[in-house]
């Protein structure tokens, strides 16, 4: 594991930066994010942990999640969707447009799922707010595969029923 200095710590005791953009979201041990219309586990505590984290910042997320997770959470949202319009949101029609409509928000940007969301946001991000679900879930959709030796945890914490890493880009 990476070790820190001094900033570092201090911005990754999950304080976020407004020019961070950042890729949240939870996953079992196998990769899986989802089944059906939801998650494969119940783990209330660390969905709070996304709700807390994203509220008054900036989340992009897929028009299915939106459907899912939407209401949960107090965030200025942009969806990516080809033809739905929603209230209560922005809805874009690419990636490229809703990352450029969210930096002119200068807040933290979370990329909140799921899988092709997360794919098309690796590459942006700066960090990467990864929590591995304790016990064995399978799902139908997986995050993504991304390349390990760009990133580096920087920081992890233990919890009761999950592991939250925090995984920045090598330098
Ligand atoms: N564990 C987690 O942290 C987490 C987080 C989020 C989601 N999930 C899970 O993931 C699953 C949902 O994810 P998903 O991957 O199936 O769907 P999704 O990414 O949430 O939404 C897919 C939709 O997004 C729109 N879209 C995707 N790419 C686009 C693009 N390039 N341009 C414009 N629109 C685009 C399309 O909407 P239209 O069909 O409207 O065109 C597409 O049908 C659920 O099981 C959910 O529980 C888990």
């Amino acid at each position: 594991m990476l070790k820190l200095n001094h900033q570092q710590c201090e911005d990754s005791m999950l304080t976020f930066l407004n020019n961070d953009i950042v890729v949240i979201g939870a996953m079992s041990e196998s990769g899986a994010i989802g089944n059906g219309d939801g998650m494969p586990w119940n783990v209330p505590e660390e969905y709070q942990h996304f709700v807390d984290s994203v509220r008054d910042k900036t989340v992009i997320m897929g028009r299915r999640s939106y459907d899912i997770f939407g209401a949960d959470f107090d965030a200025d949202t942009f969806v990516l969707s080809h033809t739905a319009e929603i209230a209560g949101a922005t809805v874009c029609r690419s990636f490229d447009d809703a990352i450029s409509q969210a930096k002119q928000l200068h807040k933290t940007i979370f990329i909140a799922g799921g899988a092709s969301i997360y794919e098309l946001g690796i590459p942006a991000a700066t960090r990467l707010l990864l929590s591995t679900i304790k016990g064995d879930y399978h799902g139908d959709v997986s995050f993504p595969n991304f390349n390990r030796n760009e990133w580096e945890v920087v920081w992890q914490e233990d919890r009761p029923n999950y592991i939250l890493r925090d995984w920045r880009r090598n330098s």
